[in-house]
């Protein structure tokens, strides 16, 4: 009895897992811009963590800290649906050095005893296994945990990623053979072939250096897909661009003639490096309207077709901040790429998950302060800084559009698509505008349920979608925002003042929505309006961030 009543048990446990994976159902693969479950057509959007494996230790950071299902189930219950996991190219085609490695064995050689002593309580029936099966452990891991991946190849040596000169940064450099590279691709697409969560293939990490060229990039890029489409047709194939990921402008005029049977994914990297100085003292609305342009240019109008060039989907691989939220540069940079990425719906992957590493720049246990999790890896370093301002892109914002036949029959799988509509999207706080509830003032909101708005830019009227004549309208410094029915004068006209900044009048003092400082994900705050911030001066003490917002297109 008590048998066959656990036997149903694990029979409906398991209709009950099956079903979950077929929420996500794979292959994926390309509509234009979108990334799609290949037998549906329904975008499938990538909101990624990044979980490196391809330094010294060659294995996913982390398992001295936590048991391997336990990380991977807090990466679903954060809100990741995929991990883009690293890999050294010699992982895969050093037999000699690689095939029977154990565990146990590479940390030791590394001299990491804590981290041997951490597997062991934490992980003991990785200990005895080879590097590349308890890899392949974390892949089932993810998997199991309804979680999507992304097989990364980031450097060919196994060490910290990405120096100029580290011989890992170009086709030819020192570690960096082309034909060694195809064959871990190939090994790599071989093994992990019959793993449905593995969705895509990620041909190389920040491509750089002296020797970096456009022709080679063509040649070999082609090659790589091809290697990986041939061996395993199911995956994406995903490449990146030049000077470390950041420009792939050249495609505009020259696209790659195959998109590998709508597997081709191009991506991108978007950090503040480099540009502390100007986030520290430009203001920052043109900051952001200089580093949105040199993105867009560079490779964010991959999305958008032109004269002789399909779209193809971006996937911004990385980016991220201090979570500490002590660099100011980094704070005002991540307003920017929220509203970029809100408003064009990009798939990405947020460096990183790991609190810590085995060991990095010869330290063990050394700390990342970029790491969603804390260094116990049992919990979030920050939860309101990143988690709560990540809420918006990781929604689905905008589907394809319904083909002509499935818009005649109605087809169930594009009852979600509807007419394009406005988000009011607050960066800073991670929240969306809204209608209170007595339709009297507007509030910060979770964006999963927010109010629709109509802005036409040029002073127009801030309206409010769907049923009433009802308008945003100016009542005082200081005041919270009205909603009105008259919406044709001028305490109802809005002028963009600045990138993200609304304010009133054309010229002299202004005031400008202002959503406040309030703690990212806090909800009911009242949207008021306070002297424009940053207007005339050169530079900018006060963040203005507080009053920016973004209009974001929406078709869900
Ligand atoms: C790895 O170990 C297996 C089993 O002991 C052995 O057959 C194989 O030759 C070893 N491979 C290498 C590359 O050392
Ligand atoms: C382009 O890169 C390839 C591979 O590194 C190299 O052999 C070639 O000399 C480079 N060409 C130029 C013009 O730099
Ligand atoms: C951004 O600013 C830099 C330096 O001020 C300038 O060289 C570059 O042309 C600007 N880029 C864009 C796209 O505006
Ligand atoms: C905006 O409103 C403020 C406060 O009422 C007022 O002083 C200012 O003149 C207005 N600015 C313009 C350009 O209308």
């Amino acid at each position: 009895m008590s048998t066959h009543t656990s036997s149903v048990v694990t029979i409906l446990a398991l209709a009950l897992l099956l079903s979950l994976h077929q929420c996500s159902s794979l292959p994926l693969s390309t509509n234009g811009r979108f990334i799609v479950d290949a037998a549906s057509g329904q975008r499938v959007k990538l909101h990624c963590v990044n979980w490196p494996a391809h330094m010294e230790a060659v294995l996913p950071e982390g398992l001295s800290e936590r048991p391997v299902a336990e990380i991977a189930s807090n990466v679903a219950s954060l809100g990741f649906n995929c991990v883009r996991l690293t890999y050294a190219t010699f992982t895969w085609t050093e037999d000699d050095k690689y095939a029977n490695l154990t565990v146990e064995g590479s940390l030791k050689s590394l001299g990491l005893m804590d981290a041997v002593e951490g597997v062991r309580h934490n992980n003991p029936s990785l200990m005895g296994l080879t590097v590349r099966d308890a890899y392949e452990k974390v892949v089932d891991a993810l998997g199991d945990a309804g979680v999507m991946v992304v097989l990364d190849n980031h450097v060919s040596f196994p060490m910290w990623c990405c120096a100029v000169n580290d011989g890992n940064g170009f086709f030819g450099d020192k570690y960096f053979d082309p034909q060694v590279w195809m064959n871990g691709l190939h090994n790599v697409a071989e093994r992990f072939k019959g793993k449905s969560q593995v969705v895509g293939m990620s041909m190389r990490n920040e491509l750089r250096g002296p020797h970096q060229n456009v022709t080679a990039w063509y040649n070999y890029v082609q090659q790589g897909a091809a290697t990986i489409h041939t061996t395993n047709p199911n995956v994406l194939v995903i490449i990146s661009g030049l000077k470390f990921d950041t420009d792939l402008s050249f495609l505009e005029s020259k696209p790659l003639p195959s998109h590998f049977d709508n597997k081709l994914v191009h991506e991108a990297h978007w950090y503040s490096f480099g540009k502390a100085h100007q986030w520290e003292t430009q203001k920052p609305g043109d900051v952001c309207a200089n580093d949105t342009n040199a993105f867009d240019q560079k490779a964010g109008f991959l999305v958008r077709p032109s004269v002789g060039r399909e779209s193809v989907p971006l996937f911004v691989s990385e980016f991220g901040v201090d979570q500490r939220g002590v660099n100011m540069a980094d704070n005002r940079y991540l307003s920017c790429l929220l509203a970029y990425v809100a408003e064009n719906d990009l798939d990405w992957a947020l460096w990183a998950l790991q609190g810590s590493y085995y060991i990095r720049d010869g330290k063990p246990g050394n700390e990342e302060t970029y790491g969603v999790l804390d260094a116990t890896w049992a919990r979030p370093r920050n939860p309101p800084l990143i988690l709560d301002r990540l809420r918006l892109i990781k929604q689905t914002l905008q589907v394809p559009p319904p083909s002509p036949v499935a818009l005649r029959h109605r087809g169930n799988h594009h009852k979600n698509y509807k007419k394009e509509s406005h988000i009011m999207y607050h960066p800073l706080s991670g929240m969306c505008v809204s209608a209170d509830e007595g339709r009297q003032n507007v509030v910060l909101s979770d964006c999963s349920k927010s109010s629709r708005w109509y802005h036409r830019r040029g002073g127009h009227a801030i309206m409010l979608s769907g049923a009433d004549h009802l308008c945003m309208r100016f009542v005082g410094e200081g005041k919270p925002v009205t909603l009105s029915t008259k919406c044709d004068d001028q305490l109802s006209s809005w002028w963009s003042v600045a990138m993200f900044q609304f304010g009133n009048g054309s010229q002299g003092k202004r005031m400008c929505l202002d959503g406040g400082n309030s703690q990212p994900g806090s909800t009911g705050v009242v949207v008021a309006t306070t002297e424009c911030d940053c207007l005339g001066t050169e530079t900018c003490q006060e963040n203005p961030q507080t009053q920016w917002f973004s209009f974001v297109t929406t078709n869900v």
